[in-house]
């Protein structure tokens, strides 16, 4: 089978643009599972469903065709034939998301979804419980990490680059620490260190840093 590299860790540590850098760097595919829960999300919502309404986000998560491109120089998310890449990535979806994600049912839905894409491998898969369910057997599993004030300075300037948003770092730290005590803590499948990971602090590292570092545990 083909390579798969796991690579999880909390909100901002540097796992999207590193996964991707990867990717391209292999010649391998790129999934991103959190924009999947994200679209589950975009879709609650759109459909007027209360994600604090456990039962009825359960009953209905199976309804959403969720369709995930897996190129890393152009990653596409498609819910139902529409293209929700932008509105995924806006305030009400990650304010929501966390909730979404922490329903049995809809990790269930889009972790067997995950494995019939990751398939044979040659890819890089990132997220929150890659290394711990998704992939359980992946041939190298990173847990990347950051300081809480790395993390957020991080998220601060993407979404500000991005224009959509006025934010602050402050405000930016609370979120992730929201969004990281809820995905941390729900009961069915916690962010935690998979057995067998290796553990990269990316505080002080510049993404090619990153990159180099992974791309060298590859070929170790
Ligand atoms: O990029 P960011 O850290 O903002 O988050 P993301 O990777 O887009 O994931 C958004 C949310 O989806 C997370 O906060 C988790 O609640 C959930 N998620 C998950 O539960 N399991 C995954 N494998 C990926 C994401």
């Amino acid at each position: 089978a083909g390579l798969v590299v796991a690579m999880d860790g909390p909100s901002g540590s540097g796992k999207s643009s590193a996964s991707r850098g990867v990717a391209k760097a292999l010649g391998l595919r790129y999934l991103d599972t959190g924009a999947m829960y994200r679209a589950m999300t975009w879709w609650v919502l759109e459909q007027g469903v209360d994600p604090a309404d456990t039962d009825a986000v359960a009953a209905r998560a199976v309804e959403p065709e969720i369709v995930s491109g897996t190129d890393p120089d152009a990653p596409t998310i498609h819910v139902d034939g529409v293209d929700v890449a932008g509105p995924i990535r806006g305030a009400r979806v990650t304010g929501a998301v966390s909730q979404v994600a922490a329903v049995p049912e809809v990790r269930a839905r889009l972790v067997a979804l995950q494995r019939q894409i990751i398939g044979d491998g040659g890819i890089v898969v990132e997220g929150r419980d890659i290394g711990t369910v998704v992939a359980p057997d992946a041939t190298l599993k990173i847990y990347l990490t950051a300081s809480a004030e790395a993390r957020a300075r991080r998220r601060h300037a993407e979404l500000s680059g991005g224009g959509a948003e006025t934010t602050t770092v402050e405000a930016q730290q609370a979120e992730l620490a929201r969004r990281d005590t809820i995905d941390s803590t729900r009961k069915t499948d916690p962010l935690s260190l998979a057995d067998g990971a290796i553990e990269l602090d990316t505080t002080a590292l510049d993404l090619q840093q990153v990159i180099a570092e992974v791309l060298r545990l590859v070929e170790e």
